[in-house]
């Protein structure tokens, strides 16, 4: 039976995560997909599932602000329960996010808080890192803060590109992504007093896959 937790789902292009959260969905159901590009590929997989999607054309807007307003309306009235950016590529309204908060998540290409913005893998590569991963995150009014919920890692391996590193990050945000989506909608992860917290089913879930919480406040 569909599940009656509504997740509504913002894209800007590939959709890979959104596939993912698609098929994944055991706890949740994804209601609705929207793109601030008309012609974004991801828009395909809703299409494929039968979920609504709307892409939405800078072009018919006056300004920014009426674009941005169009789209967080539309995601307001399709009454989600959970909004989850998946390469969603705008800055999302401070009103919205207030609104939102605990119930908005994105999903980075680092471990957060190293590398926030773009071009993730490059950076991590050309500073020597040996390690480099995907963060999942509530959403607060900065570009890629807000309080972490989980991540996954992996080594940086000798002679990797920006493109194979960024192969294996992406292979690893198709297991994270999902993985917390479902968790939050079971109830097992919430925010409270901008603090992250977990059922001990979902701890012992994330140490099974090897995904990283955000538990050093309780360890302290
Ligand atoms: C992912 O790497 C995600 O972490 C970042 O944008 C990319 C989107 O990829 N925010 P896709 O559209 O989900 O394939």
């Amino acid at each position: 039976m569909p599940s009656d937790f509504n997740v509504a789902v913002l894209i800007s292009g590939r959709g890979s995560n959104l596939e993912k959260l698609i098929n994944c969905a055991e706890d949740y159901t994804v209601k609705a997909v929207f793109s601030n590009k008309v012609n974004a590929p991801g828009l395909e997989h809703a299409r494929k599932a039968g979920i609504s999607s709307l892409g939405f054309n800078r072009r018919d807007y006056k300004s920014l602000k009426d674009f941005k307003a169009a789209i967080f309306d539309a995601v307001r009235k399709s009454r989600p329960d959970l909004v989850a950016l998946a390469g969603f590529m705008l800055i999302v309204d401070p009103e919205f996010v207030e609104e939102f908060y605990g119930r908005l998540v994105n999903i980075h290409p680092s471990l957060l808080p190293a590398y926030p913005g773009l071009d993730t893998h490059r950076r991590a590569l050309e500073a020597g890192e040996r390690f480099h991963g995907c963060t999942v995150h509530f959403v607060d009014a900065g570009v890629d803060t807000g309080p972490i919920i989980a991540q996954a890692r992996c080594p940086v391996l000798p002679g990797d590109t920006a493109d194979t590193l960024a192969r294996r990050v992406l292979n690893l945000e198709h297991k994270l992504y999902p993985w917390v989506v479902n968790s939050i909608a079971r109830g097992n992860i919430w925010l409270q007093n901008n603090a992250v917290e977990y059922t001990p089913g979902a701890v012992g879930e994330a140490r099974a896959r090897n995904f990283i919480l955000n538990l050093s406040r309780k360890e302290d």
